[in-house]
């Protein structure tokens, strides 16, 4: 029988025993005494564990010393303390059976060395073997099960929304189409449009590009509801916070203002960021020692520090006030460009911020929109290094103030009609935010781009994999 290697390495009370464990070979070194150490990974936590094969196992010169990195084993033998630097235990193996070499090795692209993330998202089925993705892998999952508890603990409900749409939750037009017909050889129609009613759904259909519209109604019934799951974005932005493909994790209360979403926010990033803290201490020393020097420290401080918050307008001001000469200079009633965003979190506040009541025009259909006719009660959370990692509003309650804002939007009201009842039949004022994913398991392991985040990314010009 086996075990994985993370009880073997921890669990004080299997040294002595005979124990069975399999995994992937990371090295393999011959001493001079005639025998070889080899470091197994199962992938069940950060350390490899060391196995010492003898020579005098049957399999020895015609298999397990041609073992190369890769190669997929199962051992058995004597787990004993290690009097061996760098591990606590080891394994005398008294068997080594292989059950996949490496065909080729000279060709296998995950060497024990150290390779850049570009290299390595040209493999991207393989990376997980290397000591970074197996750290970014068990973090992801670590966070994605902290949110789940976060949210689980408090009473909220879970709603899986629907990934084929007919409508833009952000009204603005990224989105993806999804259709069965054979666009490049349709008969031509007068007007040279193509004609959805043949398609499947009988009408034109999209990825969806939030969960939120769909979330509302569900909010309006059962009070704490939240998604978590694929969107996508056709937006054609090549940088390294963007990605056509991501998670969003998009809680939704109803009785509630802006107010409570900002401290809702607050609470829900601190809980993940301690969960974390707490379940990866030794993939988050690696990102501290490897990646980001500031990995541990920025995540306590995250515990620690209540956020900053502050409307738009200030946030403006800040801005102009400050003596940095910005590409494009702030200026109210535009948006905040990422040099903006990281001067206020990394120069000016040194911590993450909460900002407040955007103007309108920059932002959603459906944000309320305040006493002043000017802004809308939305907020963004900015975190150093990453920029916005959230963003939410208060949502519109009043059927005619969001009809009207449908329109001047130039929103096909029929199509939304569905949305629209919920503001006729018991509307009551609700909020609700949309937290990246991806964006937030950068900022936790300090990994630079969001492509390294994610298993498969999806890109402009890439989606092989
Ligand atoms: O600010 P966004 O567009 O808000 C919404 O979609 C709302 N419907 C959310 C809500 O209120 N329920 O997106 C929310 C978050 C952003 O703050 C950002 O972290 C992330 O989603 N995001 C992306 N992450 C990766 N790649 C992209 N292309 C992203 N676009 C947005
Ligand atoms: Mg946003």
């Amino acid at each position: 029988s086996f075990i994985s290697i993370k009880s073997a390495l921890t669990d004080s009370a299997v040294v002595g025993s005979r124990i069975g464990v399999r995994g992937w070979i990371r090295t393999r070194r011959d001493s001079k005494a005639g025998l070889s150490f080899l470091h197994l990974n199962d992938g069940s936590c950060f350390d490899p564990i060391q196995i010492v094969a003898p020579a005098e196992l049957e399999n020895y010169e015609d298999e397990v010393k041609n073992l190369t990195s890769g190669c997929a084993v199962e051992c058995h033998g004597l787990l004993v303390e290690s009097s061996g630097r760098g591990q606590s235990v080891e394994i005398q193996a008294d068997s080594v059976r292989v059950v996949g070499w490496v065909q080729d090795p000279d060709t296998y692209p995950i060497q024990p060395k150290r390779h850049s993330f570009e290299f390595l998202r040209d493999v991207a089925h393989l990376r997980p073997r290397t000591n970074t993705f197996g750290a970014v892998t068990r973090v992801r999952n670590a966070v994605a099960s902290a949110i789940h508890r976060y949210f689980q603990e408090r009473g909220y409900y879970w709603i899986t929304t629907p990934i084929i749409t007919t409508s833009d939750a952000e009204g603005a037009g990224e989105m993806f189409r999804v259709s069965t017909l054979d666009l490049a050889n349709l008969p031509a129609t007068p007007e040279g449009s193509v004609d959805f009613s043949r398609d499947f759904f009988g009408r034109e259909t999209f990825l969806t590009v939030s969960g939120q519209l769909n979330v509302e109604g569900y909010c309006l019934a059962l009070s704490k509801v939240y998604t978590f799951g694929p969107t996508f974005r056709a937006e054609n932005s090549n940088t390294p916070r963007h990605l056509a493909e991501f998670w969003m994790v998009e809680p939704e209360i109803a009785f509630a203002d802006l107010e409570d979403l900002a401290a809702c926010a607050e609470d829900f990033l601190k809980y993940v960021a301690r969960e974390t803290l707490e379940h990866c201490e030794s993939d988050m020393a690696f990102f501290a020692r490897q990646i980001e020097p500031e990995a541990i420290n920025r995540l306590q401080h995250l515990v620690d520090q209540p956020f900053i918050a502050i409307d738009y307008s200030e946030a403006i001001s800040i801005l102009q006030k400050s003596k940095r000469s910005f590409e494009f200079a702030a200026q109210w009633g535009l948006d905040l460009q990422t040099e903006h965003e990281r001067y206020l979190t990394e120069k000016h506040f040194k911590a993450p911020v909460i900002i407040k009541n955007y103007p309108a025009e920059i932002k959603a259909f459906y944000m309320r929109l305040n006493d002043d006719q000017k802004t809308v009660a939305a907020m963004d959370v900015l975190a150093p290094g990453i920029g916005e990692i959230i963003g939410g509003s208060q949502r519109e309650e009043r059927l005619d103030v969001l009809e009207r804002r449908m329109r001047e939007d130039g929103l096909d009201t029929e199509t939304y009609d569905w949305y629209l009842d919920l503001r006729r039949y018991g509307s009551v004022p609700h909020a609700g935010f949309g937290l990246g994913f991806e964006r937030l398991v950068g900022y936790i392991t300090g990994i630079a781009n969001i492509r390294d985040v994610i298993p498969y990314p999806r890109v402009p010009g890439r989606a092989d994999f």
